[in-house]
């Protein structure tokens, strides 16, 4: 616990209906009543959603309280239960020891070594998609989310499993659907059915768990007989690496209950972010034609007429990867992360009651004109070395922060430097003129809501 003030005092509430506090309010727009609440208090403020005491952090250095210096205080909050229904006792949803040991344990599948021979096989799957694009009709839209979802998606499986999903992407794709509405809905609602009465979205909850499950265990048993691994690649994947970890103490080896939760955990962590951050950096590069001209002949410069990059080409992929953050920075996936306060905490003279949820939100500091000059601009140099030196660390947490930082940040921001590179090299990117209008969905990710269409067109350089 940080040490109390001499005096302190009740965070701000924010003025709500009896009974339901503020939750219609949030539900009904959640992105514009978290901006209301930054535009009115200044520190931070108290709110009740669907029933819980919520205190919503405006600053980075509370942020970087909550996250980091006093991260003992502070456990997962009860979202990542609902997550937990699914994902188990994975590395994004367990706690404490048993967390720690865990992280350990996958942490050296994550190091730069590692994350270098997977860059040739990042850019091999950015190929194929490519070569569906070249043969696609121009005067047609092109379903971006869906192509985005579909390649981080064979991208982290082949990355993690050696192995990928075929045919069965579609079939992902919905179910990971269906998951995030049951979720959503979970996360909004008063009363929630228990998930063994078969209420339509409960069944469709179940079948989608089951789907996905199958499709793990199916790649946890032909590993274990060893009947898929590409012979070409050259390292041992995460799979490999916690079949093989043994405890420490007891030299046992991991549950196929505790196989499942991680390798369930990295399969949805490490894709449907990566996706949307894809998707929302093209989405702006088609408006704003100057910077993808200048990610163009970075590529040209950096790659080549046909290079394809590798882990030391794509480091100097520098302008790319700008305009990768500066795409995070206005549409962060993870647009709210959760703790709940274990003990009394203090933010300045503000007193945190124990027990309550405490939310960091990498959308609210994006976006908050303290830290950020026109922050609803789109401007890649925001992120040149020497204007990242010059902010708050924690003014920008596109990963978290803290012990809890996303263990794939670094794979993460290498995926999408390859594929950006690779993609706009290639190809220009137009919105569509009408009947297409692009707004954020904040669901448990933020992605465009009802997928992102845009037209597609080969670059004439190419
Ligand atoms: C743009 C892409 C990504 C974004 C924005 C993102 C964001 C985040 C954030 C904010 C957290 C922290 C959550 C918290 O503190 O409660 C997190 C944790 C995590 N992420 Fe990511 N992530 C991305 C990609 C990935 C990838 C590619 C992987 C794996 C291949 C991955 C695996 C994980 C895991 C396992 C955790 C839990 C780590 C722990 O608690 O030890 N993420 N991610």
């Amino acid at each position: 616990m940080s040490s109390p003030p001499t005096s302190f005092r009740r965070l701000p509430a924010h003025p709500g209906l009896p009974l339901v506090g503020n939750t219609w309010q949030f539900v009904k727009d959640p992105l514009g009543f978290l901006r209301q609440l930054q535009a009115r208090y200044e520190r931070a403020v108290r709110v009740s959603l669907v029933g819980r005491d919520i205190t919503v952090l405006f600053t980075a250095e509370d942020s970087r309280q909550v996250l980091q210096e006093n991260n003992r205080n502070y456990q997962k909050s009860e979202a990542y239960r609902v997550l937990a229904i699914f994902l188990g006792n994975g590395l994004l949803t367990s706690e404490g020891d048993f967390w720690r040991r865990q992280r350990k344990l996958a942490q050296p599948a994550f190091y730069k070594q590692r994350l270098a021979l997977m860059a040739d096989m990042m850019a091999q799957q950015t190929q194929q998609l490519l070569s569906d694009w070249q043969t696609h009709d121009p005067a047609q839209p092109r379903n971006i989310s869906a192509d985005m979802l579909g390649l981080t998606l064979n991208i982290v499986t082949r990355a993690l499993f050696s192995t990928d999903v075929g045919e069965r992407v579609a079939g992902i794709s919905a179910a990971l659907d269906d998951i995030m509405h049951y979720a959503d809905h979970a996360l909004k609602s008063f009363v929630q059915v228990p998930l063994k009465y078969p209420t339509p979205r409960n069944v469709r909850f179940r079948k989608a768990v089951a789907k996905v499950e199958a499709i793990i265990y199916d790649i946890i048993q032909n590993r274990r007989q060893q009947k898929i691994k590409y012979p070409e690649l050259r390292y041992d994947d995460l799979l490999d690496m916690l079949m093989d970890a043994r405890d420490e103490e007891t030299g046992e080896s991991m549950s196929d209950q505790q196989l499942r939760d991680e390798v369930t955990t990295i399969f949805m962590a490490g894709h449907e972010t990566t996706a949307n951050a894809l998707s929302w950096a093209l989405y702006l590069l088609a408006q704003h034609p100057d910077v993808a001209a200048r990610v163009r002949s970075e590529a040209h410069e950096v790659l080549g007429e046909a290079g394809v990059p590798t882990f030391d080409s794509a480091r100097r992929l520098t302008y790319t990867l700008q305009v990768v953050q500066e795409a995070m920075r206005l549409y962060p996936p993870a647009w709210i992360v959760g703790r709940r306060a274990l003990e009394v905490d203090y933010f300045g003279e503000y007193e945190q009651p124990k027990d309550g949820i405490v939310l960091v939100s990498p959308y609210l500091l994006h976006r908050n004109q303290n830290y950020w000059d026109r922050p609803d601009v789109f401007d890649p140099e925001r992120f040149s070395e020497a204007a990242s030196k010059a902010r708050p660390s924690y003014a920008y947490l596109p990963f978290g922060g803290g012990p809890r930082l996303c263990i794939g940040n670094n794979f993460a921001l290498l995926e999408m430097q390859i594929v950006l590179a690779l993609l706009v090299r290639a190809f220009d990117f137009q919105l569509l003129t009408s009947g297409h209008h692009v707004a954020p969905e904040p669901m448990v990710t933020i992605r465009p809501q009802g997928g992102l269409r845009l037209r597609i067109r080969t670059s004439f350089k190419h």
